[in-house]
């Protein structure tokens, strides 16, 4: 059976000091990122702030995109945390989901840069990360699609995206997967205020679905193709191109993937 999400459930399974207090749950909402920011400018959120919404009306992906949040079948949430690095937080929030997902429920999960969520080829979770109170503090919002078929996604996602369901071939109780990256999220963010970004890009790479592959990295104004070679320590993706050049970039969209991805 599909569980509903409940907030008590949640709360039990938490062992966090921040992340996850308050809990603050909603029937359903716009955007969750966009109510805690609403929240933080009237000064009414703490850090450790989670918002999280059954449903999604107007949710948000990066580079402007929709993301899909239908009722019962997924996980929507937001969490606000001091940091003043939105590069290195997101790449954290990355390792945190799949370090989460693979201790509970035993899936090999990769990170496709900067923090997309992968298994196979196809997409299970996307993180958009916005920066708030002059860059002092981070809004991390999670997608992750964890009960639905495939039919429950938009037509436009065919092929391309998956499930926790879908992989395990059962359902998954949603109230154990958000407790469980809540809690991995609060460990990752505790390890990097003590031993700094170090152990974090090494986890990271550890996931990374890219490292040695070739990529196609769409920017702003342009795309660029070439082998991927690693990543530095904001965060930023290095990659080869055919004539030997090698080049950082902190912003853009992975559109392809040339090679097998690791699993
Ligand atoms: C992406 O892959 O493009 C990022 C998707 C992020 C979606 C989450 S769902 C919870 C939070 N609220 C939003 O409006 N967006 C993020």
């Amino acid at each position: 059976m599909n569980e509903p999400l409940d907030v008590e459930r949640i709360a039990e399974a938490l062992f966090t000091r921040r992340v996850g207090h308050p809990l603050i749950y909603l029937d359903s909402v716009d955007s969750t990122n966009r109510y805690l920011l609403d929240l933080h400018k009237t000064g009414k959120a703490q850090a450790g702030t989670v918002v999280l919404s059954e449903s999604q009306t107007q949710g948000v992906g990066r580079q402007s995109r929709v993301w899909y949040s239908q009722r019962g079948l997924g996980l929507s949430f937001s969490i606000l945390l001091e940091a003043e690095d939105k590069q290195l937080l997101s790449l954290l929030a990355g390792v945190a989901v799949v370090l989460a997902i693979r201790s509970i429920l035993k899936v090999p999960l990769t990170l496709r840069w900067p923090n997309d969520v992968y298994s196979g080829s196809r997409k299970l979770a996307g993180i958009l990360c916005q920066t708030v109170s002059k860059g002092r503090a981070v809004i991390v919002g999670i997608g992750l699609n964890v009960n639905q078929s495939d039919a429950d996604f938009d037509p436009s996602l065919k092929n391309r995206a998956t499930s926790l369901r879908l992989i395990r071939g059962e359902v998954v109780d949603r109230n154990a997967v958000l407790a469980a990256i809540l809690n991995e999220i609060e460990a990752q963010y505790e390890d990097f205020q003590n031993s700094g970004r170090e152990t974090l890009l090494m986890q990271y790479v550890r996931f990374s679905g890219l490292l040695d592959q070739t990529v196609r990295l769409r920017l702003a104004d342009r795309v660029v193709s070439g082998h991927v070679v690693g990543f530095q320590a904001k965060g930023e993706i290095v990659i080869e191109s055919s004539d030997g050049r090698r080049e950082k970039y902190t912003e853009g969209e992975i559109i392809e993937v040339l090679n097998v991805a690791r699993g």
